[in-house]
C-alpha cells in the first residue's frame, strides 16, 4: 500500500518503463489486406479508405519487391461481368485470385499469402454465400461446395493458407476435407472463427464492391451483443480443424479476442478492418489524433489483448514506424 507501494517507480524513465514492458509490436506481427482487381495497368483509390488502393496483378507484382510485412490476405474484386447467382468465377484455377497468388509467390516466394474465402465479391446479390431457390435465404450448405472449391483452386494457386470468411456453419470441416482430398495438407485454415456482423466493414463494401444488394448479414455473422456465441463459434472451428482462429473486428471487440486467447491454444489473429483504419485516417486527417500515435496504440493494444498477428490496412505504416 502507499506510500510503501509507489505505482510510479516502474514508470519513472523511459528505460525503467521499457524494461518492464509486457507487449511489443515487432514487424513479424502483421498481415496487410490486398485487393486484386483484374486486367492490366489499373489502379482506383478506395475514397473510405484513404492510402488504400486496387491494383491489377501486374502492378501489384511490381510493387511485391517493396512489401515489407511477411503476410499478405489477397481479396479478389472482379468486375461485375464475371458475378453471376453461384460465384461461378470464384472456382476457376484461372481465375484472379489463384492468377494473384501465382504472381506473387513466383516474385516473392517466402511472402506468406492468404486468401479470403468468400462468396460476396463473387456473387451477383453480394450475400456470402448461394441463395436457396424457394426462400431467397442462403443456402448454408449448398453455400460449402462452393467455398471448398474456391479453397481448392487457391491452394493449387500456391496460398499458404485460406481464410474462409463466409460464417457458414460447417466451412472449415468442408474445407479442410476438400484441401486434404486435393493433396493440400499443406495449406493451412485461418478461420474467420469470430466474425460479427459490423458496421465498421462499410468503408471495405465499397472498396470490394460486396455490399449485399438486398438485406444484411445478419442471418449468418454473428450478433455485436453476444461474446459467449462468440467464443462457442470459434471454438467449433477449431474443432473442425482450423490452424489460426481470428476475431473481427479488431477494436470494439477485444474482450472476445481476450477471452479467445485464453479458450484455444491455437494462435489467434485479429482483424482490424476498414473501418477502424478509416476512424484512424480520417481523425489524423483533421487534426483531431495525432495518426501514428494512436495507430500504434491500437494494433498495440489488439497484441495486448492477445492477438499473435493483426491484419491491418496499416501495415506497412505500422512497420515503417516501428523500425523507424
Ligand atoms: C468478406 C469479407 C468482408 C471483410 C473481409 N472479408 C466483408 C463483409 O463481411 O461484409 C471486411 C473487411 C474490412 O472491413 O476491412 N465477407
Amino acid at each position: 500500500m502507499f506510500p510503501r507501494t509507489r505505482m510510479r517507480r516502474n514508470r519513472r524513465t523511459e528505460g525503467l518503463r521499457r524494461l518492464a514492458e509486457e507487449t511489443a509490436l515487432t514487424p513479424a506481427d502483421f498481415i496487410l489486406p490486398l485487393l486484386v482487381l483484374p486486367g492490366k495497368r489499373r489502379r482506383e483509390a478506395v475514397s473510405a479508405m484513404p492510402g488504400v488502393e486496387r491494383i491489377s496483378t501486374d502492378l501489384l507484382v511490381r510493387r511485391a519487391e517493396a512489401i515489407r510485412s511477411p503476410a499478405v490476405m489477397v481479396f479478389g474484386v472482379p468486375d461485375a461481368g464475371d458475378k453471376d447467382e453461384r460465384a461461378s468465377s470464384a472456382i476457376r484455377e484461372d481465375s484472379l485470385v489463384p492468377g494473384a497468388v501465382r504472381a506473387l509467390k513466383r516474385k516473392r516466394p517466402e511472402l506468406i499469402v492468404i486468401t479470403d474465402i468468400c462468396l460476396c465479391g463473387y456473387t451477383s446479390h453480394g450475400h456470402c454465400g448461394i441463395l436457396a431457390a424457394a426462400s431467397g435465404e442462403v443456402d448454408n450448405d449448398a453455400t460449402l461446395e462452393v467455398l471448398s472449391g474456391m479453397a481448392k483452386a487457391h491452394a493449387a494457386a500456391g496460398a499458404d493458407m485460406v481464410a474462409p470468411s463466409a460464417m457458414a456453419d460447417g466451412q472449415v470441416r468442408a474445407i479442410r476435407d476438400a484441401l486434404d482430398e486435393g493433396g493440400f495438407h499443406h495449406t493451412a485454415i485461418m478461420s474467420y472463427a469470430a466474425k460479427f456482423a459490423s458496421s465498421f466493414y462499410g468503408p471495405f463494401r465499397e472498396a470490394a464492391h460486396s455490399a449485399p444488394a438486398f438485406g444484411d448479414r445478419r442471418s449468418y455473422q454473428l450478433p455485436p451483443a453476444n461474446r459467449r456465441e462468440a467464443i462457442r463459434d470459434a471454438l467449433m472451428d477449431e474443432a473442425e480443424g482450423a490452424d489460426w482462429l481470428m476475431v473481427k473486428p479488431a477494436m470494439p471487440y477485444l474482450d472476445v479476442l481476450a477471452e479467445l486467447r485464453t479458450a484455444t491454444r491455437r494462435p489467434v489473429a485479429a482483424y482490424q478492418v476498414s473501418g477502424e483504419y478509416a476512424m484512424l485516417k480520417f481523425a489524423g486527417a483533421a487534426s483531431a489524433l495525432d495518426e501514428k500515435a494512436a495507430a500504434l496504440e491500437a494494433a498495440l493494444c489488439i497484441r495486448r489483448a492477445g492477438a499473435d498477428a493483426i491484419i491491418t490496412y496499416s501495415a506497412e505504416e505500422l512497420i515503417q514506424w516501428i523500425t523507424g
